[in-house]
């Protein structure tokens, strides 16, 4: 165990020379595609909700400018996301690829917006998943190092752990082998994935993003899901929507991804693993799974079809309304999780949590200012997040806004002025900015905001009020 804790990642080609068949079967995967750098992309001309692109040259173009296409995220089996890169600033691209489809068509959650929408930051927790020693810069929302990552895809250590150890004197034991994990921490391995629940608390003073293979997921987050479960399907619904099922609940911690899912290979093992398990079932000679585990659509994915890991007697088709109530999974919930997972979701049960919560750190403190009514109790509120966190780009906008009225100029300046060293794309820190600063200085911001989003009215509007001025 000494060994393993002194272990760093060296990457996926340092297992190659002993472990040629796994890694060259692996490459082959959906999970080792699910991300890199864009070498090329075919050219296109459609429409995505309501507006007019093109793709050209490694650029996506749209009346009024052009954004250039970076990253992808995404291996093609359902379809394919693309990021943009300005200065190091990751911003997910409104327009999707989907391969079911074989059509470009807005991204996820960009259905509705009347805007060309730019200015999406791509957070770190976005290329935990599909990335793998992903290079975030710290004070930052979305800026990276060059490059962002440095494997692309989900790589062998992210469920075997750090392997310098086991490379320097292989041997079993000294790298993690899911399998032989007590069946938490192997479960564990694929839910820091494929678990989102309805929301994902980081426990205080822990990262998610130090998660390694072999550790417990409940030592990190808090994780919630609806009371009622989810009757439709999401991305990362598979390990709620298994654990509710009848065979888990019957055969209890036997049953694992695993025992379907070949994760070197994605060979499909379930009618075999059906059968062992349900010896005298009915038709032994059909595929069970197209009756009990039927495909639907994801309802977060957009025209995605997922499988329904609740092995339902009956397929039901419908989907419910959501949320109930929260209930914790993976492990019990304190006030302090059970306040920020409401907050997350907009749902006023938030406020009597987070006035209960141990300890009032600053991610309680940050929903605390946003509820609290009184202006000077919200700013003390925003002054100590940012003590804790100096460069959170919500506290730093509104405790602008409070020191503006207070007749503060500069120092809301200089909140501002940080606001956008987080994140360039804050709109409304540049706007606040023009209001309190000469107007050539104030041109400038918006020439660099207007880089990385040429479509916004406001800036425009504002840039031409500015330039009438002068
Ligand atoms: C220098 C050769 C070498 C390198 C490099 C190497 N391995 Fe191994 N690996 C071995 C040998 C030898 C074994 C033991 C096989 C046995 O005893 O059956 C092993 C076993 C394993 C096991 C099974 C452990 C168990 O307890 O069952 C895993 C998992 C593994 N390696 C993963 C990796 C990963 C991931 C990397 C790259 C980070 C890697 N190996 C790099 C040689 C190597
Ligand atoms: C580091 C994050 C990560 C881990 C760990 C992880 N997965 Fe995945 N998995 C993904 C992502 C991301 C995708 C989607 C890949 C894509 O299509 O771009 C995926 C896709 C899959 C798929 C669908 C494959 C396909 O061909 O469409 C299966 C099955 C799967 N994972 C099983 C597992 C199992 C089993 C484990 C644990 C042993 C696991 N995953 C661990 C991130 C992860
Ligand atoms: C908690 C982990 C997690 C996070 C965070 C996450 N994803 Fe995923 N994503 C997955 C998994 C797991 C799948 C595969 C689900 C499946 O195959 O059913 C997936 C699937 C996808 C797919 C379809 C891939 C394919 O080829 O089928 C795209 C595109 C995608 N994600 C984009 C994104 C983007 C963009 C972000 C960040 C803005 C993001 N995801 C954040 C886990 C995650
Ligand atoms: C998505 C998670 C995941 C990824 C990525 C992954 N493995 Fe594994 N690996 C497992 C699991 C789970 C087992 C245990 C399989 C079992 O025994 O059921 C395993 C077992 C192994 C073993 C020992 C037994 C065997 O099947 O040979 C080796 C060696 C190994 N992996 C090497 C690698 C290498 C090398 C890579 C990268 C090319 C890699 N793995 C990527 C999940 C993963
Ligand atoms: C590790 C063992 C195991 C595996 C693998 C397994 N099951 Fe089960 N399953 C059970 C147990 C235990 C029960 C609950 C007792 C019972 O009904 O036999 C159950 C229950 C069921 C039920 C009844 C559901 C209900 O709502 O009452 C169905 C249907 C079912 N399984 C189908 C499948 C199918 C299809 C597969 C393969 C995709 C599968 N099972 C794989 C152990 C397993
Ligand atoms: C009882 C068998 C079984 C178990 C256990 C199981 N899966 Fe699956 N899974 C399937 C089947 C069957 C498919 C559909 C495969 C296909 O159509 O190629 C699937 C598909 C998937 C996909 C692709 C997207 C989709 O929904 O079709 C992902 C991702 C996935 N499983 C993840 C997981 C994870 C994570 C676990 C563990 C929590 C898990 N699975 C446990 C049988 C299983
Ligand atoms: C053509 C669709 C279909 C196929 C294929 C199918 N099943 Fe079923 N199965 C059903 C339906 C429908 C029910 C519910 C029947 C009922 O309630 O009378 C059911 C019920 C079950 C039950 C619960 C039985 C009980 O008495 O509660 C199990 C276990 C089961 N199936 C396992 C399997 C296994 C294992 C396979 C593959 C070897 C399989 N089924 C293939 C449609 C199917």
């Amino acid at each position: 165990m000494l060994l393993l804790a002194a272990a760093v990642f060296i990457g996926s080609q340092q297992c190659r020379p002993c472990h040629a068949t796994v890694f060259d079967a692996y490459a082959e995967t959906a999970m080792a595609q699910s991300s890199g750098r864009v070498e090329a992309i075919p050219p296109a001309s459609f429409s995505a909700a309501g507006h007019r692109y093109q793709i050209a040259n490694k650029k996506l173009i749209f009346p009024g400018g052009e954004a250039t296409i970076d990253y992808f995220i995404g291996s093609n089996a359902a379809g394919r996301s693309y990021l943009r890169e300005y200065e190091g600033y990751l911003f997910e691209l409104p327009v999707t690829w989907y391969a079911q489809k074989q059509a470009w068509d807005a991204s996820p959650g960009y259905e509705d917006h009347k805007e060309v929408h730019l200015t999406r930051a791509v957070e770190a927790s976005c290329l935990q998943c599909h990335a793998s020693r992903v290079r975030p810069v710290l004070g930052t929302q979305n800026r990276f190092g060059d490059p962002p990552f440095h494997e692309n895809g989900v790589a062998c250590e992210r469920c075997h752990g750090p392997g310098s150890a086991h490379a320097h004197a292989p041997a079993k034991g000294n790298i993690v082998n899911p399998a032989r994990l007590a069946p938490d921490r192997r479960d564990a391995v694929c839910s820091q994935c494929h678990l989102t629940g309805e929301a994902r608390i980081e426990r205080p003073g822990r990262k998610f993003a130090e998660f390694r293979a072999g550790d417990r997921l409940s030592d990190f987050a808090t994780y919630f899901v609806s009371k009622l479960g989810r009757k439709d399907l999401k991305v990362t619904s598979h390990v709620e929507k298994l654990a509710a099922s009848a065979c888990k609940t019957g055969a209890g911690d036997a049953l694992w991804c695993g025992t379907c899912h070949d994760p070197h290979t994605n060979a499909d093992k379930s009618q075999p693993a059906c059968q062992g398990c349900h010896q005298t079932a009915h038709r032994q000679q059909e595929r069970c799974v197209t009756c009990h585990m039927p495909r639907s659509k994801a309802v977060d994915a957009n025209h995605g079809v997922m499988t329904d890991h609740s092995i339902p007697k009956k397929p039901s088709r419908e989907s419910q309304p959501r949320l109930e109530s929260l209930t914790p999974f993976l492990g019990p919930a304190d006030d302090r999780a059970f306040g920020l997972a409401y907050a997350e979701l907009g749902d006023p049960r938030a406020a009597a949590y987070l006035s209960r919560a141990v300890p009032q750190d600053w991610p309680v403190q940050l929903r605390l200012a946003v509820l609290e009514p009184d202006p000077n109790r919200a700013a003390q509120l925003y002054e100590s997040v940012l003590r804790a966190n100096p460069y959170d780009p919500a506290a730093l906008v509104n405790l602008g806004t409070h020191r503006i009225r207070q007749g503060r100029t500069l120092e809301a300046g200089s909140l501002w002025d940080r606001a956008l060293l987080a994140n360039p794309a804050i709109e409304e820190a540049v706007l606040n900015l023009t209001q309190i600063r000469p107007a050539k200085e104030s041109i400038a911001l918006l020439q660099k905001y207007l880089a990385i989003n040429p479509v916004s009215r406001k800036a425009l509007s504002r840039l031409a009020e500015l330039r009438k001025a002068e």
